[in-house]
């Protein structure tokens, strides 16, 4: 009963969001989380309200005969299974709306997929593992990722990025759920490792990397917007369902192309909203969002507030005990926040 309370509740609150949302063109934020102790639990980055999409960052060790590892840095150890307490706060995130994908990949690592047959093997690997699939060893738990994110900065040389996109698209037809995919291409257009993954047009979301790349980007200094703005109108060509801009959240956490957060909305945002590919903004990364996510968008959330603790409205929702409690929810820019 108390299940089917809150299940209703948070279909209620959805089905509010889409109505209130629609007069507005949506912006939707995403970001990386899993490169930094300090920048807090999936739960607490999923409970600001303020993205729709969490790439988990990075399995970054694969392929090439490897064992496939997780990358976690500071926030659990996948050696002795200490992450597979993951797996309640990814549901308590999709509970609320949220995806949650797998970023494969990452600058710093260990990965080659060295032929069709190595692509084919890691794709089987992650629906297993990560998917809808069945592994008596998930390294994030029982939990069903929303997808898989293609982030590949380590060895551009590498191919058979398609190999391993178009194995996990025939994945899509066998699961109960949808796997999204999602690639984290460079901006200079066309990006040398992953052009021929984005070309099988099987890519839900695109979030270019317009940062330390001075040919494509914002720059600084003279404000100039017209260098990203050219490279925008390559990707928007590109056959993918969103494109998203990808962006460092401080000027410190990129070496060029950080763009002021009232520079972002005013100047920028306005232009890349003219192509119905626009997705929205990916942040590098959770634990440098002080307050970019809320400073593009007003109608983000912020945190969330916690008031009495007696009823127990949403205690069926994953999240435990912290998050369970007279809350209820609010709806917020298209996902359902307990408040
Ligand atoms: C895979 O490719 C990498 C880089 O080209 C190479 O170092 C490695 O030995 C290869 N592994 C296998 C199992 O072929
Ligand atoms: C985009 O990709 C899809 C899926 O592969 C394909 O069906 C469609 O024809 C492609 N569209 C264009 C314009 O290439
Ligand atoms: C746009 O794409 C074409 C190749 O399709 C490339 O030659 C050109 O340099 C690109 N321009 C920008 C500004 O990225």
């Amino acid at each position: 009963m108390a299940l089917r309370f809150a299940a209703g509740l948070a279909l209620l609150c959805l089905s509010l969001a889409a109505v209130s949302s629609r007069s507005r063109r949506a912006l939707e934020i995403g970001v990386y989380w899993g490169q930094g102790g300090s920048e807090g639990s999936l739960i607490d980055a999923c409970a600001t309200g303020n993205y729709q999409v969490v790439n988990i960052a990075f399995l970054n060790s694969f392929g090439g005969g490897r064992t496939p590892l997780l990358g976690l840095a500071g926030h659990c150890d996948p050696t002795t299974g200490g992450c597979t307490k993951l797996s309640k706060e990814i549901r308590s995130c999709q509970a609320l709306g949220i995806k949650v994908l797998l970023s494969i990949g990452g600058g710093a690592g260990s990965y080659t997929l060295n032929s069709t047959d190595d692509a084919m093997s890691v794709a089987v690997y992650l629906w297993n593992n990560f998917l809808d699939g069945q592994s008596s060893s998930r390294p994030l738990g029982d939990a069903v990722l929303d997808g898989i994110d293609l982030a590949v900065a380590w060895d551009l040389s590498s191919k058979h990025w398609d190999t391993l996109a178009k194995a996990l698209g025939k994945y899509r037809d066998q699961g109960n759920n949808k796997i999204y995919l999602s690639a984290a291409p460079q901006c200079p257009f066309p990006d040398s490792s992953l052009q021929p993954a984005l070309s099988t047009g099987l890519f839900d979301y695109v979030w270019v990397q317009f940062f330390n790349n001075p040919p494509c980007e914002y720059s600084g200094g003279g404000g100039s917007r017209e260098t990203l703005l050219a490279s925008w109108n390559n990707w928007t060509t590109i056959n993918a369902s969103k494109v998203f801009v990808g962006l460092p959240a401080v000027p410190e956490v990129a070496v060029t192309g950080y763009i002021p957060p009232d520079v972002l909305r005013t100047r920028v945002l306005p232009e890349l909203e003219r192509s119905s590919k626009f997705g929205g903004v990916m942040l590098w990364s959770r634990a440098f969002d002080r307050g970019y996510s809320s400073a593009i968008n007003p109608e983000v959330c912020g945190s969330v507030e916690t008031r009495s603790a007696s009823a127990n409205d949403v205690a069926m929702l994953p999240m435990g005990n912290n998050y369970g409690g007279a809350r209820g929810f609010k709806s917020c820019r298209g996902t359902c926040v307990i408040v």
